[in-house]
């Protein structure tokens, strides 16, 4: 399949996660039509420890009502669909100020949940498998082990985009110098390789630029924006479009290293 037969319903969109307390407002996504966040818009440079706090808690509360939900509202012509990850505290607290949000705002918080957007079918998850070089308790959103499987297996087969804060289990997703120690998620993989969504967006493991790789007929886009060593955002986020031809098949069509990649989902690699 050809970009020529993938123009009926074009969405421009824009993914990046890991921007841990910076990084997002230097972001234009004026001319996007939807703003993916795969996690982490917080904790990190000011998170000592792992146990959240009700000061940090409130700190969060505060920042995503003074200065995310602002940011976003500067564009009220883009939707933006927020994921929490694993240093998101402020999405433990009853009053998260994204769950509370009005019908009809242009912020949908997913926490294993769906929002369908311009006939994109998006389905949205925070859970993650620790690093397990950390010491101390969990953090939001961690489990113990790998079982993740029962809360993934609640997304519905048809789903055109996936956002986890988790990156699936794929070769680069180790961090900094140690393949050995591959921090994506087993269990995210093998829902994605059964249910074959055409984009999964994620985040968490941020040691590098991460590349778009395959999975099955997913392409698996990590967007996280700082590097593991330097807390600020580093790496661009990465702009897509998805396109639905005649037939109603969604193609993904991405730019990486300035050449225009096409990938269409049933397309062999
Ligand atoms: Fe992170």
């Amino acid at each position: 399949m050809t970009a020529m037969n993938c123009q009926s319903i074009v969405v421009k969109l824009l993914a990046f996660s890991d921007v841990h307390e910076s990084g997002y407002d230097g972001i234009d996504p004026s001319g996007h039509d939807v703003v993916l966040i795969a996690g982490d818009l917080q904790g990190y440079a000011c998170c000592s420890g792992t146990k959240p706090s009700p000061e940090r808690i409130a700190r969060q509360v505060k920042f995503i009502n003074e200065k995310f939900l602002p940011w976003c509202n500067k564009y009220p012509g883009v939707q933006f669909v927020v994921v929490a990850g694993n240093n998101d505290e402020f999405a433990l607290d009853p009053a998260n100020p994204l769950k509370a949000l009005p019908s009809g705002s242009n912020v949908h918080y997913l926490q294993d949940g769906l929002v369908e957007i311009k006939g994109l079918r998006i389905w949205g998850s925070p859970w993650v498998k620790p690093k397990n070089h950390r010491v101390g308790g969990l953090k939001p959103f961690e489990r113990k082990a790998d079982d993740f499987k029962k809360v993934f297996a609640q997304m519905p087969e048809d789903i055109d985009i996936l956002v986890t804060h988790a990156t699936p289990e794929v070769p680069d997703s180790y961090i900094a110098g140690r393949p050995e120690n591959n921090y994506g998620s087993k269990a995210l993989r093998e829902i994605i390789e059964a249910k074959q969504p055409t984009v999964c967006v994620c985040g968490h493991i941020h040691a590098r630029e991460h590349q778009p790789v395959f999975l099955g007929q997913t392409i698996v886009m990590n967007v996280s924006r700082i590097h593991n060593d330097r807390c600020r955002a580093s790496y661009r986020p990465r702009a897509f479009t998805m396109a639905k031809d005649a037939s109603g098949v969604w193609c993904c069509q991405y730019d990486e290293a300035d050449d225009l990649k096409i990938r269409t989902k049933g397309e062999t690699r």
